[in-house]
């Protein structure tokens, strides 16, 4: 099997972008190495059904869920996430909070996402932060310009309007659809501009 995705579910408004961009990697047969944070979870159950990582896996499919997802705790930094040895097809965190945002940008590595999110970094793996928080003060702006500068693609949570979104459900997909390109995984979300 291919090198997994490491998926870091944290606690900026946005869930159902996580929920649904799980499901496309699964779908696509892609395995994902993923840590849910506390308060990541606490955003599932504020804006989903979702109230744990059981509710998680039926939302995904038991049976891709068993065959492409792997769990680790947040608070585990002994985890493979944590060390440039195990390999990874690179890392993304969606929704990523302003803290966990932060927390990167400083190398802090106090968290398994955090740490697998530094090592992604030193590894010159591709690491993408779906991040939320609107307006944003300069200690943000400041925070996502280093990271970018350090190799990480910074991608709000910013859906685009000019394919006339009909549902909620439209502009989830269009963010999703942006992240699975980050990472070249075929998709059919959305159309693609063509003019
Ligand atoms: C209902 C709710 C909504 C939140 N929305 C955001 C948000 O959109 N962006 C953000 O950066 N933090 C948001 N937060 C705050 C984070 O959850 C908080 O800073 C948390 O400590 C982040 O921790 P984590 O990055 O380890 O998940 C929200 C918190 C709650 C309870």
């Amino acid at each position: 099997m291919s090198a997994p995705i490491i998926f870091g579910i944290t606690g900026a408004s946005g869930a159902p972008y996580g929920v649904r961009l799980l499901q496309q990697l699964v779908a696509a047969e892609q395995s994902v190495s993923l840590i849910v944070s506390s308060h990541g979870l606490r955003l599932l159950e504020t804006e989903t059904t979702i109230k744990s990582l059981d509710d998680l896996r039926e939302s995904v499919g038991g049976k891709g869920w068993d065959a492409y997802v792997k769990t680790y705790a947040n608070e585990d930094r002994g985890a493979p996430p944590a060390s440039g040895s195990a390999l990874s097809a690179g890392m993304v965190i969606c929704p990523c909070s302003m803290g966990t945002l932060s927390a990167i940008s400083v190398g802090a590595s106090r968290s398994l996402i955090e740490r697998a999110a530094d090592v992604t970094l030193k590894e010159r793996r591709k690491l993408v932060l779906v991040t939320r928080e609107t307006p944003l003060s300069a200690i943000h702006l400041q925070n996502m310009l280093r990271l970018s500068r350090a190799g990480a693609v910074v991608l709000p949570a910013a859906p685009g309007f000019y394919n006339r979104p009909q549902a909620i459900s439209d502009l989830v997909d269009f963010v999703v659809a942006r992240v699975l390109d980050q990472f070249s995984i075929p998709h059919m979300l959305g159309k693609r501009w063509n003019g």
